[in-house]
């Protein structure tokens, strides 16, 4: 028997991307575009939804040319239903069940969150980990319990990628903001900002307030960027740290669009070190929102029997701790 081919459709905010997967673990393609908000703007919904429709066949295209295959060569097809934007996630959506009825595939939806960390497990040797979360959208300590992928620490208001592009848009930086950060925060030196984590939670908004007002009241720009560094990824080890002491477990996984800060990751990793645990971050390729994570999560759901029940083609505020799963 030939082996499984599924492809994966990501739309949940900024990106449109489309991956194809096989059974084998191997990653046959991941096409992609990402919508730009003017400087100075965050994602504007109904943009984010122009570009998606603009570009999506494209996309596709490129994605089934890199693979020399047609639609009906396909065995499965997954999309990311959530959480994200509706606007966004509207048109992922549609476009998979389009082609679905179309050539009567198995149609799958994913959980976003769930894809980040099963394309980070697929591309290292993380076992059984403690799952760090940080993109634009979300900000989670995530570890594997009995039936589902359990959240042990979240932020209490805005995510950690969102509360760097806040701090970047007021420093004049253009979007993405995360990278612009860690550029200008080499050459930084500290001011005190807040700290604020209560128990497990962290809240980042007070921060980067915080931050505006003293780059308003003349503080140096690089000064601003290192110190929302230090001062937002030391909150994020610290609670780390804790879930690692509360589960037991031995390895960490950093994952999302935020896992590619190498500050970031060389705070994690020092923590590991000192406490004997493992640290393992996603390749930098995948830690962005891609197809190939939508598509490879719906191949194990797919192959695990996990295949997620929903009654709406799209769940804007889908959690990972809602979805019934497997430990990879
Ligand atoms: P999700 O739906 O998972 O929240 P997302 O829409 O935020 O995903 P991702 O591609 O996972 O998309 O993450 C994008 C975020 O990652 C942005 O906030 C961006 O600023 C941040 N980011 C990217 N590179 C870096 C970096 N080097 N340092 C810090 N942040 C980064
Ligand atoms: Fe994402």
């Amino acid at each position: 028997m030939s082996k499984l081919i599924c492809l994966g459709i990501e739309s949940t905010a900024h990106t449109f991307s489309i991956g194809i997967v096989t059974e084998n673990e191997e990653i046959l393609a991941d096409e992609k575009s990402t919508y730009k908000p003017s400087l100075g703007k965050g994602i504007v919904p109904h943009e984010a939804r122009d570009h998606h429709e603009k570009v999506k066949k494209k996309i596709l295209e490129e994605a089934l040319r890199k693979v020399n295959l047609n639609l009906e060569n396909i065995d499965i097809i997954s999309y990311s239903a959530g959480p994200g934007l509706p606007p966004s996630l509207l048109v992922g959506a549609n476009f998979a069940l389009e082609f679905a009825n179309k050539y009567r595939k198995t149609l799958i939806p994913v959980n976003h969150p769930c894809a980040h960390i099963e394309i980070g497990k697929l591309k290292t040797n993380a076992k059984d980990p403690v799952l760090v979360y940080l993109s634009g959208g979300n900000t989670q300590i995530i570890a594997y319990a009995e039936g589902y992928y359990r959240i042990f620490g979240e932020t209490e208001d805005m995510p950690i990628g969102n509360a760097l592009d806040v701090a970047a848009r007021k420093l004049g930086l253009p979007m993405p903001g995360g990278p612009e950060i860690e550029k200008l925060a080499k050459k930084g030196k500290y001011v005190e900002l807040p700290y604020i984590v209560k128990g497990m939670d962290l809240s980042f908004s007070g921060i980067v307030t915080a931050a505006g007002e003293k780059f308003k009241r003349g503080a140096r720009p690089e000064d601003i960027a290192y110190s929302i560094q230090e001062t937002c990824f030391a909150m994020l080890t610290e609670v780390t740290e804790r879930a690692l002491a509360h589960t037991g477990k031995e390895d960490v996984l950093l994952v999302g669009g935020v896992a590619a800060n190498k500050r970031l990751q060389e705070m994690l990793r020092t923590m590991c070190q000192e406490r004997g645990a493992n640290f393992f971050v996603v390749p930098q390729v995948y830690s962005g929102d891609c197809g190939s994570m939508i598509a490879w999560t719906g191949l194990l759901a797919y192959k695990h029997k996990k295949i997620p029940k929903i009654k709406d083609k799209i769940l804007p505020k889908w959690r990972i701790d809602q979805v019934p799963w497997f430990q990879t």
